[in-house]
């Protein structure tokens, strides 16, 4: 099994795509994150073909927030295909929810703290209180892991800040937003290099565009993982899981 701190996201098309990226990464990849841009693509069904006959570790990120008895049934539904990972909002309410609908599931629930592509004038026009994204990611992370989040995702730069809570102890953090040096940002602005980002404190990285979109997906995900193995990449999260 490689390295599984890596979570290669497939934002391809559909299913079909997915499959031929998998068989491309073969053994080198061993966790992919399926979101919601693949749902009408069959993202569902390739998320239990590459769990059950491929053995795939899968975070599906669906970024769940509705009232609690809606996202209670939704999580109970996806959680009975024992995934690994799957998102929800991390509003204390929705968390709690979720953790309720996954039951004795092994899925575990990821919190999303404030999205990276949002800045402070996104949130004055959803009237989100004041203060500086940071403080407030801050916050939001230790209200939703004391809901009982099993981890959140957050921007490397943000993951010291919330290594340092108290909360946060034994609990995951997964960090999207995450470039090799030298790498295409896209639109993603608050990077960080893989190495970088677990330093910082994340358990997992996810890593999109570059590996999927490389003239040779493996090569690039291989020359990712070579840089996890190197001793810069150590996380100060000691607790394993
Ligand atoms: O291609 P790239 O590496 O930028 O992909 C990052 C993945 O992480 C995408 O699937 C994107 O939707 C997701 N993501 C993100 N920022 C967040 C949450 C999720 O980039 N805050």
């Amino acid at each position: 099994m490689s390295d599984d701190r890596l979570i290669v996201a497939m934002d391809v098309g559909n299913a079909l795509d997915g499959l031929k990226l998998a068989e491309r990464l073969g053994d080198a990849v061993s966790f992919y994150k399926i979101g919601l841009g693949m749902l009408t693509g069959g993202g569902l069904a390739l998320a239990n073909e590459l769990k059950d006959e491929h053995g795939k570790r899968i975070f599906l990120d669906m970024k769940l927030f509705d009232i609690g008895a809606t996202v209670e049934a939704a999580v109970r539904g996806l959680a009975s295909f024992n995934h690994d990972f799957l998102t929800v909002h991390g509003d204390p309410y929705v968390v709690r929810a979720a953790r309720e609908g996954a039951g004795t599931s092994q899925t575990q629930i990821l919190a999303v703290t404030i999205l990276t592509s949002l800045d402070r004038g996104d949130l004055d026009n959803a009237l989100i209180k004041e203060g500086k994204i940071p403080d407030l990611v801050q916050e939001r992370a230790g209200f939703a892991l004391e809901a009982g989040a099993h981890g959140v995702i957050c921007s490397p730069q943000e993951a010291a800040l919330i290594r340092a809570l108290p909360e946060a102890e034994g609990k995951l953090i997964v960090t999207p937003g995450v470039r090799p040096a030298g790498a295409d940002l896209g639109d993603q602005k608050r990077v960080m290099t893989p190495a970088q980002a677990i330093a910082a404190g994340a358990d997992h990285v996810v890593v999109g565009r570059p590996v999927w979109r490389a003239e040779d997906p493996r090569d690039a995900a291989e020359s990712i993982l070579n840089e996890l193995s190197s001793p810069q990449a150590t996380s100060p999260n000691t607790t394993i899981h």
